[in-house]
C-alpha cells in the first residue's frame, strides 16, 4: 500500500519559536505522525525529553515504530488522552521542567487517507469522526437522532455554513427514508442541496458540514480551551506556549487566550501577527494553505 505520510506544517517556524536546545523537555500535545516532535527532538538531544499526547491511538502507532527504530524510547514518553486533561497527564507522569508545549490542531493527513473513521468525503466510510472510539458520540448519531433545529445549530456554528437550514431540513427528510450511515449518503444529501450553490466557491460543498460534525463529535473548541488553560498552569516562566490552528473559529479562541493572558501580564506575545505558510510551503503542501501560528512566552 501507498506510504501517506503527514507532512507538519510550518515545522521550520514552530522550531523557531520553541526553540528547542539540547536536554530541554517539550510536550507534543497533538503527535499525530510525529513530525513535529521529531524535529524538536533532534535539538533536544542528547537527555532532552518529550511528552506526546494524542487522543487516537491508532494514528500514532507508525511512529512509535520510528520511536523504536531510532532507539528514541528512553526520551519520549507516548500518552494516548485527551489534551483537556494536559495537567493531570503532566502530574501522572512527573514531567518537567517544561521548556515548550506545542498544539497542531485538528486532524492529520493519516487520518484523512487511513483513518476510516469517515474524516473524508473522497472515500466511503462510516459516519464516525471521533478521534478516539472509546468516546461515545458519533457523527451518526448527530445526523440520524438529534433534532432538526441542533443540526442546523452546529452547521452555522461550527461549520460557518450558510445553508444550514436547508441542509437540516433535507437531512431529516432523508433520515425518514432510511438511516444515514456513510459519507457517501450524507454528500448525495448535501449534493441535492449545494452543488448549485457552491459552484462559485473554491471549497467542496462538504467541507464545511464535514468540519462541523468534526468539531462537534470531538468536542473540538472545549477541548482547546481547556487545553490551553492547562498549558498555562502547567508552564513555568520562559516556557513557550505554540499553537497552530486551520480555522477562524479555533484562531479566535487562541488569539483570544493569548490577549487575555498578556492583558494580566502573564505572557509576553512573541508571535506579533499570525504565522502563515509561504507561498514555496503552501505549493508542496496545500493543507498548509489555512494554518496560522501565535506563540507566546510565559511571565
Ligand atoms: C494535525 S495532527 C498533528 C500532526 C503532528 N504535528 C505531526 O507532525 O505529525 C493533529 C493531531 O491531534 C490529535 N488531536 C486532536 N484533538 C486532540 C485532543 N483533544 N487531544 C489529543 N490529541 C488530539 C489528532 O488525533 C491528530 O493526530
Amino acid at each position: 500500500m501507498e506510504q501517506i505520510i503527514h507532512i507538519p506544517v510550518l515545522q521550520k517556524e514552530v522550531i523557531q519559536y520553541l526553540n528547542p536546545k539540547p536536554n530541554e523537555n517539550f510536550i507534543d500535545c497533538t503527535l499525530g505522525q510525529g513530525g513535529h516532535a521529531l524535529a524538536i527532538m533532534e535539538k533536544t538531544g542528547p537527555g532532552g525529553k518529550l511528552l506526546g499526547i494524542d487522543f487516537d491511538d491508532n494514528s500514532i502507532k507508525d511512529f512509535e515504530t520510528i520511536i523504536k527504530n531510532n532507539g528514541l524510547e528512553k526520551r519520549i514518553n507516548i500518552i494516548c488522552d485527551n489534551f483537556a486533561n494536559l495537567k493531570k497527564i503532566v502530574e501522572n507522569n512527573k514531567f518537567g521542567p517544561i521548556h515548550g508545549i506545542l498544539f497542531d490542531l485538528g486532524m492529520s493527513s493519516w487520518q484523512l487517507e487511513r483513518g476510516g473513521r469517515g474524516f473524508t468525503f473522497q472515500k466511503n466510510e462510516p459516519l464516525d469522526m471521533r478521534y478516539n472510539p472509546k468516546t461515545v458520540l458519533t457523527a451518526r448519531e448527530i445526523i440520524n437522532q438529534w433534532p432538526k433545529r441542533e443540526i442546523e445549530k452546529i452547521l452555522e456554528e461550527y461549520g460557518e455554513e450558510k445553508f444550514s437550514r436547508k441542509i437540516a431540513e433535507e437531512i431529516v427528510r432523508e433520515r425518514e427514508v432510511a438511516p444515514i450511515n456513510t459519507t457517501f449518503r450524507l454528500i448525495c444529501i448535501l449534493k441535492e442541496v449545494l452543488q448549485a450553490r457552491y459552484r462559485q466557491e473554491k471549497i467542496h460543498f462538504a467541507t464545511r458540514t464535514f468540519q462541523a460534525l468534526r468539531i462537534a463529535v470531538n468536542c473540538e473548541l472545549d477541548n482547546l480551551g481547556e487545553g490551553l488553560n492547562a498549558a498555562m498552569e502547567v508552564s513555568p516562566p520562559g516556557a513557550v506556549i505554540a499553537v497552530i490552528s486551520f480555522h477562524s473559529l479555533e484562531d479566535r479562541i487562541i488569539k483570544e487566550f493569548f490577549r487575555a493572558n498578556e492583558k494580566t501580564g502573564k505572557i509576553n506575545i512573541i508571535t506579533e501577527k499570525p504565522i502563515q505558510a509561504s507561498e514555496d510551503e503552501v505549493k508542496h503542501n496545500p493543507r498548509s494553505r489555512s494554518a496560522k501560528l501565535r506563540a507566546g512566552k510565559k511571565i
